[in-house]
């Protein structure tokens, strides 16, 4: 217990999976101006130093009060001497220089609204940029090839970056249970990602789906897939069989969470729920993005640019009835499926400790589909993430306590 003027000292475990971490963050101060560095790190392609601001700044979740000195993180793990830097400026004047220089710099506002496009990441917005692309506007008019991710990422690129609420997840669930029910009645859907570990917005909405019969769930997805898209559900998706072809179309991924399941990358058109109580989507009011934007074109300074696309955007919200979603749907057989969920409910950091865990201190090797045990040189056979955890000698760590 400390003494009235003495501060508190932690004692916090090293790897994020052996720690509790909530989204009951006391040090988001510290902790969004180490997030942002490691933002712009992996989007400069330098994944090591990203991976080193993730972890301070996962560190710092996990802690229970509020850092408000120095002192107090004596002897903490995860803190790299670049980190400590960054908090003591964020300790000592609000705010880190680094961080603020960062985020003023024109690189890094190009990166970020370039990757905002669904299908493009930092290797086709480091390309753009060098050739003098900073933003959509230059983008349209530079005349690029666009794939078709990209084309639907710009199309629905307001809507793409507003965040998904969980009332519209639990919507998208309830379609995507109703198109897995048709196609096959007995397969089972998870919710998994950011809202399965309790987080009230999210980027997209995850979904895991099975059946308990080990090999029912072979051709599963282009069957459902099939049902959404003869419903009016999708304006866009990609099912791969083998993650590694992404790369080319999809947002990439470091090639350590790479899978091979059927997994397919979306976007809902999702029915806003306020005007009308059907999910099922309409086509009239259909209003898209090129009309909406077209009289830019008419406008001759900035500041009318700026209030035209203020004024086209409230009419096209007010007309809009539906709007665009990102959902990922991945399908596992039974057999696998604790080790999906696992894998899919993250946080990214989480997963990745897990592994790193699983390699360096236990011998084994965890993925998606498996834990294998290379001292016994056997797979483990697992039904529930509790046994997978056991097997790993790690203490049960429910999915609300790992947003790391
Ligand atoms: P938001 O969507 O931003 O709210 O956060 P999230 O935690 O849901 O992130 P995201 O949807 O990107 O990913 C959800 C989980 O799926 C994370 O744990 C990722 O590590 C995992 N994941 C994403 N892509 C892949 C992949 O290609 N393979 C595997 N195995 N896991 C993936
Ligand atoms: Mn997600
Ligand atoms: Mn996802």
């Amino acid at each position: 217990r400390p003494q009235p003027g003495e501060v508190a000292l932690f004692s916090v475990s090293s790897y994020a999976c052996q720690r509790r971490t909530t989204l009951d963050n006391h040090n988001s101060n510290l902790t969004d101006a180490l997030s942002l560095l490691a933002e712009n790190a992996e989007l400069s392609n330098e994944d090591g130093r990203g991976v080193a601001f993730r972890r301070a700044a996962a560190l710092l979740k996990a802690l229970p009060t509020q850092v408000i000195s120095m002192s107090q993180l004596r002897g903490l793990p995860c803190l790299g001497e670049h980190s400590l830097r960054v908090i003591k400026d964020v300790l000592e004047n609000g705010v880190s220089s680094e961080v603020e220089s960062t985020k003023q710099s024109k690189r890094y506002k190009a990166l970020k609204i370039l990757t905002g496009i669904f299908g493009v990441g930092a290797k086709t917005a480091d390309r753009w940029i060098r050739e003098g692309i900073y933003n959509l506007e230059q983008l349209r008019d530079s005349g690029q090839t666009l794939n078709r991710a990209q084309k639907a990422g710009l199309e629905h690129y307001d809507d793409l970056n507003e965040p998904v609420t969980k009332a519209e997840a639990d919507a998208i669930g309830e379609i995507v249970q109703k198109a897995v029910n048709s196609v096959l009645p007995g397969s089972e859907v998870a919710l998994t990602g950011g809202f399965r570990r309790g987080k009230l917005t999210g980027h997209d909405v995850d979904f895991l789906i099975t059946h308990p019969e080990e090999g029912k769930e072979v051709g599963l997805m282009p069957k459902v897939v099939a049902w959404l898209e003869s419903q009016g559900f999708l304006l866009y998706q990609k099912t791969t069989r083998n993650s590694y072809l992404e790369s080319k179309d999809g947002p990439a991924r470091p090639a350590s969470n790479m899978d091979r399941f059927e997994r397919c990358f979306s976007i809902f058109k999702l029915t806003k729920r306020k005007e009308q109580e059907s999910t099922q989507p309409e086509e009239q009011n259909d209003l898209k993005t090129e009309d909406v934007l077209r009289p830019h074109m008419q406008a001759d300074t900035d500041q009318q640019l700026c209030e035209l696309s203020k004024n086209y955007q409230m009419e096209a919200a007010s007309h809009k009835i539906w709007r665009a979603v990102r959902v990922d749907l991945v399908v596992s057989p039974i057999s696998q499926f604790a080790f999906a969920v696992l894998g899919w409910t993250g946080s990214k950091l989480f997963e990745r400790e897990l592994r790193r865990w699983a390699g360096h201190e236990k011998n084994m090797s965890l993925s998606s589909h498996a834990l294998f045990d290379n001292t016994q040189n056997k797979y483990l056979r697992a039904t529930s993430e509790e046994e997978i955890f056991a097997y790993l000698g790690l203490e049960y760590i429910p999915p609300s306590e790992r947003n790391a």
